[in-house]
């Protein structure tokens, strides 16, 4: 892939910053009126989609979910408040930052319940990945998201390097051909 051939907008955090508010329903909660926790990571993945495709103007599949701790219980009839910004963009990837909050609709009270990190891979229609447009960082707070995001990224390289190495090699399923393998 020719990364420099490319020329590519700069964009600032605030063309992508999205919001999502959501009444949580019966439908949403577990046996004691609590919102399911897969159902939360729904919305989150939402949430971010929305920021890398404003971000990237093309579309993006997800490529990882950080570690999410779930703060506080949501309840039905709460009204659920996602907030998300594209943190720093890489190549062809791109860091998206979620943060949600409940609101209580009877008390009016806000509650921080869950934070989480997203990285989206923009694709082409063909499924070929493509360069991003590079984020410019303007605000002391998006300067600090920007940085604590190249951390994160050389974490989850180191993982995913550990991952790889500890693999062990697949088994060739009955009937299937291994790339590169002809059948005999
Ligand atoms: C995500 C995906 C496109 C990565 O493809 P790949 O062949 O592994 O690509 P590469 O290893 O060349 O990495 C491409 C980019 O993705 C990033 N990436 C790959 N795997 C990643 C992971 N697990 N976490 C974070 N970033 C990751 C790489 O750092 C790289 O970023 P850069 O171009 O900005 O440097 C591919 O694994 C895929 O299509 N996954 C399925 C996505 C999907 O269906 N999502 C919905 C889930 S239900």
């Amino acid at each position: 892939m020719d990364f420099a051939a490319h020329s590519l907008p700069v964009r600032s955090v605030s063309e992508s910053q999205s919001e999502m508010t959501e009444l949580i329903l019966p439908n949403d909660t577990n046996t004691l009126g609590n919102l399911l926790g897969g159902r939360l990571m729904h919305f989150i993945d939402l949430v971010a989609a929305m920021a890398a495709y404003r971000h990237a103007r093309t579309h993006v599949v997800t490529a990882s979910m950080d570690h999410i701790d779930f703060i506080a219980p949501v309840h039905v009839g709460d009204l659920l408040i996602l907030k998300s910004s594209v943190n720093r963009a890489f190549r062809t990837s791109m860091e998206v930052g979620v943060k949600v909050w409940v609101e209580n609709t009877i008390a009016g009270m806000h509650r921080h319940v869950a934070s989480a990190y997203l990285t989206f891979v923009a694709i082409d229609s063909q499924g070929r990945r493509v360069p991003v447009p590079q984020l410019l960082p303007e605000t002391g707070e998006e300067k600090r998201h920007f940085e604590d995001a190249g951390r994160r990224r050389e974490q989850r390289q180191r993982e995913l390097d550990r991952k790889r190495a500890m693999k062990p090699a697949e088994p060739a399923v009955e009937g299937t051909v291994r790339p590169g393998k002809t059948r005999e």
